[in-house]
């Protein structure tokens, strides 16, 4: 075992812990039958909101209505209760199924308790009182204590991350957590309403907010159906086009990978990762409009077919532009034959004339080139092809741009 493994273990069975101390030093008071009832109403809707959860396009994780109602639990029946619905109603099927490992489980649910013991202590420090919120002046520290809870639900999921799949706490943060924050922040003034909602009309009543959620839910997962057509109908594509030429099977999903990996190297926005992700897998679209004898030439071509042959990013642009979506990409799979030195094709542009994201297809382009078996030569291994982008950078690739792909063969393609 790893000194990295132990700490993560250490990590999350502090968390654990800690959390099973708290959920077990906090017994919700069941004396009250109707209390009792109210508390397993809100626990019951908890658990429906984790199921009605709706996952975000972007990246991992899901936003659902449960998190207001726990707070709605903590604020009118205390402390206990909130803390034992935050920890236990939460939980979903697959950890019950323990299809995640129990330490997991188990953090998860410890981080829950921690979270709104926090809540739970932020609110009484800043004033606000238990068995109902006060309004306006119970508002504040409601929303003080949400985002207490917030915050620290993300500090200690962000840590086990960071631990667990060894990369900088900072970069979790970055590409996990700050664009979830404001959806979350979104979410708290409408937990607000729904305390003031259940205290004036009972728990049951919060149900009507799940409503709207639900529309969007439906919404939302036949968007994300749509977005899998679309990209099953882009892959189908991509292999229609490698099939006419047997050397290249697999190239244009290799340099889509690829160039991804390199536009996130760069720190490109998240959104112009997928794009380039997107163009790169059809960057040879264009081959659909070169004759068979020439596509699958095995010698070397004569002048005019080589002139024909180059024809490819130009139709492929054209392909592009008819795209809504990809139009904007179409001047990258135009110029992904440029060359930094500007002795490419089609326009011999030079430098930075050249768009990033075709700078960026040509260099993931030539490495797929480079280290598989075509007709006229035989692979490089990934050590040599590093060699030989290094040997053209600067003629044929842009230099910054072969600096993040040796990282990037570093990194996930020696791994591999
Ligand atoms: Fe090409
Ligand atoms: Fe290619």
């Amino acid at each position: 075992m790893t000194r990295k493994s132990k700490l993560t273990d250490l990590y999350i069975w502090a968390v654990a812990l800690t959390g099973l101390l708290v959920l077990f030093t906090n017994i919700p008071d069941f004396q009250n039958p109707r209390k009792t009832l109210d508390m397993v109403v809100l626990a019951f809707l908890v658990a429906l909101g984790e199921m009605a959860s709706v996952p975000f396009v972007r990246g991992r994780g899901t936003v659902s209505v449960s998190t207001p109602v726990i707070y709605t639990a903590g604020v009118l029946y205390g402390p206990a209760a909130g803390i034992w619905i935050s920890s236990l109603a939460t939980l979903r099927k697959k950890d019950l199924q323990l299809k995640v490992p129990l330490p997991i489980v188990l953090f998860n649910r410890g981080m829950l308790a921690i979270c709104m013991e926090l809540f739970a202590m932020t609110y009484r420090l800043m004033g606000g009182q238990f068995g109902g919120l006060s309004f306006p002046e119970g508002v504040v520290p409601f929303l003080v204590a949400a985002s207490v809870y917030t915050l620290a639900n993300a500090v200690l999921t962000s840590v086990a991350v960071s631990l667990q799949l060894q990369i900088s706490l900072a970069s979790v943060w970055k590409s996990n957590v700050i664009w979830l924050l404001p959806n979350l922040f979104a979410l708290f003034p409408l937990g607000a309403l729904m305390v003031l909602v259940a205290q004036q009309a009972g728990p049951l009543v919060l149900l009507l907010f799940y409503m709207p959620l639900l529309v969007t839910k439906y919404s939302l997962e036949k968007y994300i159906e749509l977005r899998d057509v679309y990209n099953e109908m882009a892959a189908a594509l991509s292999t229609a086009i490698d099939a006419r030429d047997s050397y290249t099977h697999g190239h244009s999903e290799r340099v889509a990978e690829y160039a991804a990996l390199l536009a996130k190297e760069l720190k490109l926005p998240d959104e112009q990762v997928e794009m380039i992700r997107y163009v790169a897998l059809l960057h040879d679209v264009g081959k659909v409009g070169i004759r068979d004898s020439i596509l699958k030439k095995q010698g070397s071509f004569t002048y005019d077919e080589y002139e024909e042959m180059k024809k490819h990013a130009e139709i492929g642009a054209d392909i592009l532009k008819v795209m809504k979506s990809l139009a904007k990409g179409q001047d990258w799979v135009r110029y992904h034959h440029e060359r930094w030195d500007g002795t490419g094709f089609p326009k011999k542009l030079r430098g930075e004339e050249i768009p990033l994201g075709a700078r960026i297809i040509a260099c993931a382009d030539s490495f797929d080139a480079m280290t598989t078996d075509r007709p006229y030569k035989e692979k490089m291994s990934f050590e040599e092809a590093k060699k030989e982008l290094l040997r053209c950078s600067g003629s044929q690739f842009d230099p910054k741009v072969v600096e993040a792909m040796i990282r990037v063969i570093d990194k996930h393609i020696l791994r591999k």
